[in-house]
């Protein structure tokens, strides 16, 4: 099984409209065409830039997906605030960002919410991008497993094989995340083949060999090469070198 790598560039609250523009231009004019051939590239911009981007990858035909960094689980109702899944879909969002740990630690997002958007994002067609990780207290105490495995043991539960298959799981151990830290490759391999050992566990060997798996927190263009020559790392999930365009093609173009 050969998976198409996808590196997903997430802005956080990062750009207003203006500048996500611009920041696309420019990374469409440094990101070479055969690059994009091989590997699938996907943007999380702020929720408010999200038509801007979408005019501009349609009237251009850029090779970019368009991402959103989260939604609610229900389709409409009385959430002040919250994006529904529909109005993403209406907008030609392909991956959603699911659980980052961001969201989980300072919104309160818990594995059952999770599980809950999970399902209204493939409901309307598109890809969750599900977060899971560790923090470093979890770490030191050799919990690591324990949590990542509870969180994909949750996320997972109840799906088709199927919809399994297609999920992009982005493993993020919270320390490395906007620190500067990366885990080393090593270390970070050794995560996601337990997750997708899993993953056979729970389903069998064709699901888990489709699923793709990124790797997340402080990836840079000097490190992103050695990363994805792991054999379970199919992608990354790039915070801070996303939002810098010659940084981010160089990571888009990790193959040399
Ligand atoms: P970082 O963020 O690359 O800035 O560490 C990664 C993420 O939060 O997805």
């Amino acid at each position: 099984m050969t998976r198409t790598p996808l590196i997903s560039g997430n802005w956080k609250m990062h750009h207003n409209h203006f500048e996500a523009i611009q920041t696309v231009q420019k990374l469409h004019y440094l990101v070479d065409k055969e690059t994009t051939e091989s590997v699938d590239v996907s943007i999380h911009p702020p929720f408010t830039d999200l038509r801007s981007i979408q005019t501009l990858i349609d009237a251009d035909d850029l090779p970019f997906a368009l991402g959103a960094q989260h939604c609610h689980w229900e389709d409409k109702g009385a959430f002040t605030g919250e994006v529904s899944p529909v109005f993403l879909a209406k907008l030609d969002v392909k991956y959603v960002i699911v659980g980052h740990s961001e969201r989980r630690e300072l919104f309160g997002e818990t594995d059952e919410m999770v599980a809950a958007k999970v399902s209204a994002i493939q409901k309307h067609g598109m890809t969750p991008i599900v977060c899971v990780g560790e923090t470093l207290d979890e770490r030191e105490a050799g919990d690591t497993e324990d949590k990542v495995l509870g969180q994909i043991d949750t996320a997972v539960a109840g799906r088709a094989k199927a919809q399994i298959a297609s999920l992009v799981i982005a493993y993020e151990p919270i320390w490395a995340i906007g620190t500067g830290k990366t885990a080393t490759s090593d270390d970070a391999q050794t995560v996601c083949h337990s997750i997708r050992e899993r993953i056979r566990h729970l389903t069998d060997a064709a699901t888990a060999d489709a699923v793709r798996i990124q790797y997340g927190g402080s990836v840079k263009a000097a490190n992103i090469a050695e990363l994805m020559a792991q054999p379970d790392i199919d992608g990354a999930l790039v915070g801070g070198a996303s939002l810098d365009p010659d940084e981010f093609a160089k990571i888009i173009a990790y193959q040399g």
